[in-house]
């Protein structure tokens, strides 16, 4: 069984997210998306909020695992019994992070392929820190329907702008 991995913080997944996660899965017999529970990086959601929201977006799908981990991404999947990793590339400034990256995991665990796919075009500018920002400033899930699933816009929406009470602050 030919399993693989697609390590992330999520926080939240977007739709380029969303396309990796589609396009990478048909490759696979199992996709397994793990979410790094990372206590000391500062997040707008919780874990189980995260995995939440990724086990809603992949329901169409029929080969997803949502699963989260702590500790290294190589040990993590070498737990799961993968044998490649998957990481998505969007403009040139991602590079030298994932490279930087790829080139440690691969010290690491030579026997672990590490496999980029490219953005979709559309996607290529996308990032949870712009969706994080245009939520912050704006009121209104439509500003954030082109860039990530309904649901996330609206949890999104509702992190920044519902107070504890579940009444708009
Ligand atoms: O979505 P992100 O934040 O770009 O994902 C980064 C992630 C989770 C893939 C990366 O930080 C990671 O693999 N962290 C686990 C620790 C690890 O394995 N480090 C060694 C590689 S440098």
């Amino acid at each position: 069984m030919k399993i693989a991995i697609y390590p992330g913080s999520f926080d939240p997944a977007t739709n380029g997210h969303l396309d990796i996660i589609e396009r990478s899965s048909r490759f696979f017999d199992k996709l397994i998306v793990g979410v790094l529970d990372n206590p000391r990086k500062k997040s707008l959601f919780k874990i189980n909020e995260r995995i939440e929201m990724l086990y809603e977006i992949t329901q169409h799908l029929p080969n997803i695992e949502i699963d989260y981990f702590s500790g290294l991404t190589v040990e993590y999947a070498r737990e799961k019994g993968a044998s490649v990793i998957i990481r998505g590339l969007r403009a040139m400034s991602d590079f030298e992070y994932e490279f930087q990256m790829a080139l440690t995991n691969s010290k690491l665990a030579p026997e672990m392929e590490m496999m980029f796919l490219m953005t979709s075009s559309k996607y290529s500018f996308l990032s949870s820190s712009m969706v994080k920002e245009i939520a912050m400033f704006g009121k209104n899930n439509l500003q954030l329907i082109d860039f990530v699933p309904e649901t996330i816009a609206r949890r999104t929406i509702e992190k920044y702008h519902l107070g504890s009470n579940g009444r708009e602050e």
